[in-house]
């Protein structure tokens, strides 16, 4: 989809689709646009008590080839009109022209948008046009596959379009990706895809074999993988601005790039969407896409742990004991609890590049969606600075973040095992947080550190605003508005 501003003036009816945004009760942009088309569109409005509450959507018909939409905002609050807000109307616009069957699309604000709130409407556009539909035939007599090809924003601001471009694109990568089966994503082929986006980027990229990481000691990484016929690969993707840059920033992704349980195999129900288990390394690969073309003056860098968990004569065994890239142990209780196997390598080998900031995203625990439900992932972190930075970041992304405590020493105990250093898991309760107490154990004292785990907003189960069905991508544009202030770039 392509996304640019058009100047919108009375009269002009630009598209095959115009929408137009309006705050609940109050109609009055509407009234503005009869003078250009002489129909009584307000009283149309009312007559059908569309109210503009936030998502509604309503179809007019005005005279000429275009169609107007009314989409609403909901309230106008006493504060400035929020990224979030506009990036769910633009989507449920483009949910409206694709039912209608509109390929270019306007949208004009009741206020001209600055950079940020252009971005924020390139996002919802080009996320809402989403669609994951390429092992599916159509039949003879299906209508042809139907894609919304322009969107402009009355009066936008170019460069941020050009931004909210950059975000959504990327986002609709690590949708494509996490979407592909196991049977064709594996960690061979996940990396085959780094390669791909380093290529494309500019970015540095080497990827580590079984053998290779068994030879730097992470054995907790390579366990994991290897009943598998896919072996296991470490991918790290570098972004080294030629300027330098101002500090150095690791991501990590959980890469399961399908997760059975392993010996500890899980049942039918739960098996199900595990080729969804690579998400976070999907979120981490796709911000990498990004960094090059927003030109971030920073130093980062993009780390995953892939691997498949499966159950076979080669797989790692409850009451094994593995030793980790920092030379801890691990007694393993538990071979589904394989994601903070693989993180815990990967958060040493971020840790040996002394960033000044690591943040990992992993879909970790079934415990963390029970917690939060569908729409929320939660976020660890001993260091209050990168909790309330990555806040804002949630806030402004519409991607949202809640904080758990990281402070009950009482549950950290159960860390201890009887035999290692640490075990893997056993402690049922405050699941999420025993999983993000084990992370941090790999995690170099000093530097600053935050953990997502987004098992709960991996997939959606229903379409709303703009998010599809399926794989969200979640993750990707949260850590990318953290990456641009970090940056000192876009503002609210
Ligand atoms: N990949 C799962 C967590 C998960 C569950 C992600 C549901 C997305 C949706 C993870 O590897 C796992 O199996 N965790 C176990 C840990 C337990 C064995 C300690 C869990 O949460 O049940
Ligand atoms: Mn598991
Ligand atoms: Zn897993």
């Amino acid at each position: 989809m392509e996304v640019r501003p058009v100047e919108i003036t009375p009269g002009t009816w630009p598209g095959d689709l115009m929408a137009v945004a309006v705050f609940e009760n109050d109609l009055s942009p509407v009234e503005r646009l009869e003078q250009g088309c002489g129909q009584k569109l307000k009283a149309l409005a009312e007559k059908r008590a569309y109210r503009g509450k936030a998502g509604e959507v309503l179809l007019l018909p005005v005279p000429g080839e275009t169609t107007l939409a009314l989409v609403g905002l909901g309230k106008r609050g006493d504060g400035e009109l929020q990224q979030e807000t506009i990036r769910q109307a633009a989507g449920e616009v483009i949910r409206a022209a694709i039912r209608d069957r509109a390929t270019c699309v306007s949208f004009l604000m009741p206020e001209k948008p600055g950079a940020v709130l252009s971005k924020a409407a390139a996002e919802g556009a080009i996320l809402a046009g989403y669609v994951f539909d390429k092992y599916q035939a159509r039949a003879e007599d299906d209508p042809p596959r139907f894609e919304v090809e322009t969107f402009l924003l009355g009066n936008g601001d170019e460069a941020g379009l050009r931004t909210g471009a950059i975000l959504g694109e990327a986002q609709n990568y690590a949708r494509d990706l996490a979407n592909e089966p196991g049977n064709v994503i594996n960690p061979e082929s996940l990396a085959e895809s780094a390669r791909k986006v380093a290529e494309q980027a500019g970015l540095e990229c080497t990827v580590f074999d079984d053998e290779a990481i068994r030879q730097m000691g992470m054995e907790a990484l390579w366990s994991v993988g290897k009943g598998s016929k896919n072996k296991p690969r470490l991918i790290h993707l570098a972004w080294k601005p030629k300027a330098g840059g101002s500090e150095r920033i690791a991501l990590v992704g959980k890469g399961l790039t399908f997760d059975s349980g392993g010996l500890n195999i899980k049942t039918g129900d739960f098996m199900r969407t595990m080729k969804g288990d690579k998400s976070g390394a999907c979120a981490v690969l796709a911000a990498m896409s990004a960094v090059s073309a927003l030109e971030l003056p920073l130093e980062v860098h993009g780390l995953i742990g892939a691997a498949e968990n499966m159950p076979g004569g080669d797989s790692y065994r409850p009451d094994d004991i593995l030793r980790a890239k920092n030379g801890k142990t691990i007694e393993i209780d538990n071979t589904d609890a394989e994601g903070r196997l693989t993180l815990a390598d990967v958060l040493c080998y971020a840790s040996d590049l002394e960033p000044s900031v690591i943040l990992d995203i992993a879909t970790l625990t079934g415990s963390c969606h029970i917690a939060l439900g569908d729409y929320a992932a939660g976020l660890f972190s001993p260091d209050d600075g990168i909790v309330s930075e990555l806040m804002e970041a949630s806030r402004i992304s519409g991607e949202r973040l809640w904080p758990f405590p990281m402070d009950d020493e009482r549950l950290r105990r159960k860390l201890k095992s009887d035999v290692a250093d640490l075990v893997n898991a056993g402690n049922r309760y405050g699941g999420a947080i025993f999983a993000a107490m084990f992370l941090q154990e790999f995690v170099k004292k000093g530097i600053p550190w935050a953990h997502v785990d987004m098992a709960g907003t991996d997939n959606s189960k229903e379409e709303y605003g703009y998010v599809p069905k399926g794989f969200t991508g979640f993750g990707t544009r949260t850590f990318l508005e953290f990456l641009l202030r970090r940056a000192g770039r876009m503002g609210s």
